[in-house]
């Protein structure tokens, strides 16, 4: 949703940006007139070989030596995983006063939810559906990374995830278009800032596009995505961080309807430079572009060169493709010199905007002194706080009464494993920096916490609990810690069973044996099937790994210094034969009807139906926990729903009113939910889609009167026709604490 005042302010900057660039050309990435000047002034005075050179992005490997004479030749534009501040002053130091045109370099790293201080996975950020905390900690990641010398970062990750057992599902904002959208213009903003200067790193959005949608949720694998998949579920995200500014973009690994993405002129081309106008860099995936010739999308390297740079790649990641082969391909006339001119003009307009030119250099120093500041590590706490997902709790077992409660038994793989509450992508992170819950929990409860792991790591397979469970009766309570370490979440790592690994299960089962009251607190990159593990606990607490604070900001939870306010990004299912199960699902000619399970009727003999609607015999056809719930401390409800009209025309706004009112006794915050459904259209809609949040803090017994507006045209989607619009007809519309309440309220569309 967008309020009018801020609406009105982006076209006035668009206007303004308009005039500024002159030619009638709005710049996505912010460049102007001096800027363009200087590009061309650049461009002019290059040789092909330093055009081609500056399209040419490589790994650090070990020593500066061993690649310093490519730098001094032109020959590198970008260099990725170099962070020793002394290391990118040297590598500076040699472009800018060592080659021919001193053209500083672009320092790339994987910041992915924080540099040295970690941030929850952004599965986690997005748990949060607090952007104005995500922007925070994405602009915490860019002071530290700046700091040493890295201006560009390969996040955020935009691709929808409908799978968790694809692995990079913790990488990204979960499965919904619209809160994906909003944390990626969160993190754009948090890494470029909103006024640049030498602490702004470039956004990389990433992986263009429908990455997410592999088959079998097995990485790198095929997607069969149909155009209008792509354009009302997948694209948006991209679209938005490409109107709030982001400034480069990276193509995916899959090949979708068989074009892999790096030689895809149709996403490429058409929709984002065309549609969208996007004059930022396009860099490939490490190696994407080599590996067309594995997909059998080209004859051999050179050949997927020519058809990488014909579909608008920039910049070669990894396949050494662009340096070996594109001055031939030009030199053939394969290849056109104005089609290298292009993708420099971008690269050098990315470089212009950050400043490297004028300010190459970082001050060693100083950058140590950035690195763990308390201010950060406050905001990484406060957000790790925010993203832990209240699933279960029952008879208000949390939080633990500090006064009643005397001796506490902290069990479990993940209670004290400081690496891997870091999660996925994670490499500046430092376990000494970590604080584990176990280390917290002490601190919080002096004197009262007993440690047992019962089991070394999740995988760790026991019959016995013996010296748990001892442990166990000689408490008030135990909180056990379960999950998966990072290595088990992330890039490549996929899984075909989700259910808590090794006997972490039985260890739960066995605390539960013992009678006292069981926390449950499950650390993991992706949403497991933890529903054989619901009777065994009598509160559970999700907390996608949570990052360097995620010990304090848990114990603070445990404690009641924290309350929860997470929601799940991601449908939790079942049993991993749901999937693909998510929210926003059309409607089937045969809805569900709430027919029984197997296991709760008597098969007559000779039986041959049980109904004919859709769902599964064994597990129904609801989720375990929906969308958008979780639970809190407090409670909340709603009242009063209402619009301020029954019909409005495509240009109005629909304006909501409810009263929340906080019913518990803890100050507590509400994440407030907009879904609507359009009930025929021109190709079946999807039975809710979420329209707008916002994250609400009530002090305990508080009711307040909220009211959001909805542009109508956020309604639009592409129809029959190819085109987006928004179609006339009766809609609903439901404001409510997750996607399965809330009570319809009906409008139409004129
Ligand atoms: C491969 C991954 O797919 C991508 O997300 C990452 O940014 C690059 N490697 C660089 O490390």
């Amino acid at each position: 949703m967008r309020i009018t005042v801020k609406s009105t302010l982006l076209i006035l900057a668009s206007a303004l940006m308009l005039q500024s660039c002159g030619g009638g050309q709005v710049s996505t990435v912010g460049s102007d007139q001096e800027t363009e000047k200087r590009i061309e002034s650049i461009l002019s005075r290059m040789t092909l070989a330093e055009k081609i050179g500056q399209m040419n992005q490589v790994s650090a490997g070990g020593d500066v030596a061993s690649y310093a004479e490519a730098l001094r030749k032109g020959q590198i534009g970008s260099v990725l995983n170099e962070v020793d501040p002394e290391k990118v002053n040297e590598l500076q130091r040699i472009c800018v006063e060592e080659s021919r045109l001193g053209i500083p370099l672009l320092v790339a790293r994987d910041v992915i939810h924080g540099f040295h201080t970690v941030f929850p996975i952004p599965l986690g950020l997005a748990a949060t559906f607090d952007p104005a905390l995500v922007e925070q900690g994405a602009r915490v990641a860019a002071v530290e990374a700046s700091a040493q010398g890295v201006r560009w970062t390969f996040s955020p990750m935009l691709d929808i995830a409908r799978d968790p057992r694809w692995g990079r599902i913790a990488e990204g904002s979960g499965e919904d278009t619209y809160l994906d959208a909003r944390m990626a213009e969160a993190m754009v903003h948090g890494y470029q800032g909103r006024t640049p200067d030498s602490t702004s790193v470039a956004a990389c959005i990433k992986h263009f596009v429908g990455y997410g949608a592999a088959e079998g949720g097995r990485d790198y694998n095929s997607t069969f995505l149909t155009e209008r998949q792509l354009r009302n579920i997948y694209l948006p995200p991209f679209e938005a961080a490409v109107r709030a500014g982001a400034q480069t973009l990276m193509t995916s690994f899959n090949d979708n309807d068989g074009v892999p993405s790096t030689g895809n002129a149709f996403v490429l081309r058409d929709v984002l430079r065309d549609e969208w106008g996007f004059d930022g860099l396009v860099v490939t995936d490490w190696n994407s572009m080599g590996e067309m010739v594995s997909h059998g999308f080209g004859t051999d390297r050179k050949d997927v060169v020519a058809k990488a740079l014909a579909a608008g790649v920039d910049m070669d990641m990894m396949t050494f493709g662009f340096i070996s082969h594109l001055e031939d391909l030009v030199r053939s006339g394969a290849v056109s010199e104005k089609a290298i001119d292009n993708a420099v003009r971008n690269i050098l307009r990315v470089k212009l905007l950050l400043g490297l030119f004028e300010n190459p250099y970082v001050d060693v120093e100083a950058s140590r002194a950035v690195q763990y500041a308390p201010a950060h590590l406050e905001a990484a706490c406060r957000t790790a706080e925010a993203s832990a997902v209240l699933l279960k709790n029952d008879n208000g077992v949390l939080p633990l009464d500090s006064g009643e409660v005397r001796r506490i038994l902290v069990t479990g793989p993940l209670a004290d494993a400081p690496h891997d509450q870091l999660g996925t992508w994670s490499f500046d992170g430092e376990k000494d920096h970590t604080v584990t819950p176990l280390a917290a929990l002490r601190e919080r409860f002096p004197g009262k916490v007993d440690y047992v792991p019962g089991l070394r790591y999740s995988r760790e397979e026991r019959e016995r609990f013996d010296d748990v469970v001892a442990a166990a009766r000689r408490a008030d309570v135990v909180i056990a810690f379960v999950g998966e370490e990072a290595i088990l979440s992330g890039e490549a790592h996929c899984l075909s069973n989700l259910d808590l690994i090794g006997s972490q299960s039985a260890l739960l089962k066995a605390l539960r044996a013992s009678g006292k009251r069981v926390v449950a607190v499950v650390m993991a990159g992706r949403p497991l099937t933890i529903e054989r593990d619901l009777p065994n606990c009598d509160a559970l607490l999700y907390s996608f790994h949570p990052g360097t604070m995620g010990g304090p900001a848990l114990a603070r939870l445990i404690s009641g210094d924290a309350v929860p306010s997470g929601k799940t990004p991601v449908t939790f299912l079942r049993t991993v034969g749901q999937v693909p199960m998510y929210y926003n699902h059309n409607m089937t000619g045969r809805p569900y009807n709430n027919e029984r399970l197997l296991k709760d009727i008597e098969l007559e003999a000779g039986q041959t139906s049980l109904g004919n609607t859709s769902y599964y015999l064994d597990s129904g056809a609801a989720p375990l926990f929906p969308f958008g719930f979780g639970l809190s401390y407090t409670g909340f409800a709603y009242s009063g729903a209402r619009l301020d009209k029954d019909a409005y025309s495509p240009s109005d706004s629909l304006s909501i009113s409810v009263t929340l009112s906080n019913t518990g006794k803890y100050d507590g915050a509400e994440v407030v939910q907009v879904y609507v459904r359009d009930l025929v259209g021109s190709v079946t809609r999807p039975v809710k889609e979420l329209k707008y949040f916002e994250k609400v803090w009530l002090k305990a017994g508080e009711s307040r009167e909220l009211s959001f507006s909805i542009p109508v045209s956020e309604l639009a989607f592409w129809g029959l026709d190819g085109r987006k619009k928004v179609e006339a007809g009766d809609f609903l519309l439901w404001v409510a604490g997750d996607s399965a309440t809330g009570e319809p309220i009906p409008f139409k569309v004129l």
